[in-house]
């Protein structure tokens, strides 16, 4: 089953920033994309995750043109199938982490998975405000929300960018386990090659084209 087809990307803010992109994702896959900074891979992934209209060309999540549909559906998509792990983690600043993940549950029907929290390391601080976590636990919080919510479709901008390298790959088991548990699929942006190829495939973002590698 494809859960994302996009066909002929472009986009462009002052300046083009890639043309004709065309990717498709199945149950059960999962893409990586590289490429230097600059190149518009945060870009791209706003574009395929319904938050940025392309200049041109289409995105289809489960069969549906996102960019076609009213707001309405669009809100229950991202609420219930879509999965965003940004570079910037949005969590609530006022609330502890396990406050963070009952939202996400609430909203989406799901109930916490306490083996996930175990196994992303963060069971001892989940009663702590988020403000007082460090960097690499805020986004092993927002790791654990999203997958909370039990999406078909993973968006992680280096989801990973404040782990160490062995918190990095577990990360990526429990991606891995959740894709075939679950028949979900993932885009992942990273910058770590070793990650990238974790993935069953690797695109490269370079001068305006991605390419598979
Ligand atoms: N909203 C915006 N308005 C204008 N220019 C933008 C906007 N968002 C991104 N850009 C520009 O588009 C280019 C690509 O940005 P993007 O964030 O997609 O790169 P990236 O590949 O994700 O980089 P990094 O690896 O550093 O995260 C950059 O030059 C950036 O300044
Ligand atoms: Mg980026």
């Amino acid at each position: 089953m494809t859960l994302l087809k996009a066909t002929s990307l472009s986009h462009a803010f002052d300046y083009p920033l890639f043309e004709d992109i065309s990717l498709t994702l199945n149950a059960g896959e999962s893409i990586a994309i590289v490429g230097v900074s600059g190149s518009g891979k945060s870009t791209l992934m706003h574009i395929l995750s319904s938050l940025l209209h392309p200049l041109h060309g289409d995105v289809e999540l489960f069969g549906e043109d996102v960019y076609r549909m009213d707001d309405k559906s669009l809100v229950k998509l991202r609420r219930n199938d879509l999965g965003m792990i940004y570079q910037s983690h949005y969590l609530f600043k006022g609330f502890s982490a396990y406050e963070n993940l009952e939202v996400a549950t609430l909203l989406s029907g799901e109930t916490i998975d306490p083996v996930l929290i175990q196994r992303l390391g963060i069971e001892h601080v989940i009663h702590q405000k988020v403000t007082e976590l460090s960097g690499g636990q805020q986004q092993r919080v927002s790791i654990a929300r999203v997958m909370s919510k039990k999406p078909r479709l993973i968006f992680a901008d280096e989801p990973t960018g404040n782990l160490d390298h062995a918190t990095a790959l577990e990360v990526m088991q429990i991606f891995n386990d959740y894709l075939r548990e679950h028949k979900a699929g993932m885009i992942l942006v990273t910058h770590d090659e070793s990650l990238a190829a974790q993935c069953n495939h690797i695109y490269r973002m370079q001068n305006g084209n991605l390419k598979e590698s």
